[in-house]
């Protein structure tokens, strides 16, 4: 009779030995298979008494479960070491140069957008953000737009199937809705910049359907036109890296200001190309006034207290001056050559201290 401690240390040893997962599998096969050593053994029972049996039989099968629970751990032991293996020799090095395999590159509108938040970041303006999804009261009602008045026409809005309840929600076709949410939701002081994706049915080498706009609003005491002008113009110089930008304010019409400007920059427009601070064309580039007392009002603001001023800029026509793209349909275009000319690196991340673009 097979000595079974013999035959158990036997097989463990030769279990603990195995090197790879091919030779454990010999193992198995030489103890556990069909012709292995337990095998062989459990096939031994049928000769026996049954008092033997039921001993020899109850110790063979704890034996075979023993070393099947020994292989089974070392499997596992095996395969975790050779994934091991295979991740540390298939580690990629992800700060290497890969001059030939640069494909995706940061939208200029993307950019444009960030050297902005950059800037009013360091000019001392929290970001604050709202859904694209609106409802009339604060893109319309509580801006001061009266109802059915044709200024709602102006923006030539999409809306939605007018729900169940007679609600009809809307793409925002401004961020000027941004200050509502944040005017009823924060006192006073504020000092605020929105950014975000705006929508209008408008089509044409200066508008697209979708484009980007930066709100910005300011509410304090004692709050005057000089404080928006001076903050859009050092916002402008800072921007274009140069103080050599010429602007026109221009009177203007919004419902939630009074009084209101566009404010346009020089820039020349002839040859196919788009320049700024010469030429005869003037882009407009945003709208702005001093907060509107009604819009104060329907968001719980003193307007003998308080007073402000609110812009709204054009992000994707700030872009097409800095970086001098001149048709604004050519950034929704996806033309791989147009977005590997005009697009910026991942790893250039617009900051106030190692420069913007
Ligand atoms: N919301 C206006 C527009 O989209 C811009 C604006 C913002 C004007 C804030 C005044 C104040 O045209």
């Amino acid at each position: 009779m097979t000595d079974l401690n013999t035959l158990e240390s036997d097989v463990l040893a030769q279990v603990a030995r195995a090197a790879d997962l091919q030779a454990l599998d010999a193992v198995r096969v030489a103890a556990v298979g069909k012709t292995g050593s337990i095998s062989g053994l459990l096939k031994t029972l049928g000769a026996m008494s049954p008092e033997e049996r039921k001993t020899q039989g109850a110790a063979i099968n704890a034996l075979r479960d023993k070393v099947a629970d020994a292989i089974a751990a070392k499997k596992a032991w095996l395969e975790a070491a050779e994934l091991d293996a295979r991740l540390a020799s298939e580690t990629l090095d992800l700060s290497l140069p890969a001059p030939h395999r640069r494909k995706g590159s940061v939208h200029p509108t993307m950019q444009t957008m960030d050297e902005m938040i950059a800037i009013f970041a360091e000019m001392g303006f929290a970001v604050a953000e709202g859904p694209d999804i609106e409802d009339d009261f604060h893109n319309f009602t509580a801006l001061n737009f009266p109802e059915k008045h044709p200024a709602r026409e102006m923006h030539d809005t999409f809306f939605f199937n007018t729900k169940e309840n007679g609600e009809r929600m809307l793409l925002r076709t401004h961020t000027s809705p941004v200050q509502v949410r944040t005017m009823v939701s924060q006192k006073p002081p504020i000092r605020i910049i929105a950014p975000g994706r705006t929508y209008r049915v408008d089509n044409d080498a200066t508008h697209t359907p979708v484009f980007h706009q930066v709100e910005g609003l300011v509410i304090d005491k004692g709050i005057h036109m000089g404080h928006l002008k001076w903050t859009l113009e050092t916002f402008l110089a800072r921007f274009f890296e140069t103080d050599a930008v010429t602007t026109q304010f221009r009177p203007h019409h919004f419902p939630f200001t009074e009084p209101s400007a566009e404010m346009d920059v020089q820039c020349d427009r002839s040859g196919g190309e788009i320049k700024i601070g010469q030429g005869t064309s003037w882009l407009e580039i945003l709208g702005c006034g001093m907060v509107h007392p009604n819009v104060l009002r329907a968001c719980g603001i003193d307007p003998d207290e308080y007073q402000g001023f609110a812009f709204g800029m054009g992000v994707d026509r700030l872009g097409m001056l800095k970086y001098g793209m001149p048709d604004l349909r050519d950034m929704w275009s996806s033309d791989v050559r147009w977005l590997s000319h005009y697009g910026f690196s991942a790893f250039a991340a617009p900051n106030a201290a190692s420069g913007l673009s």
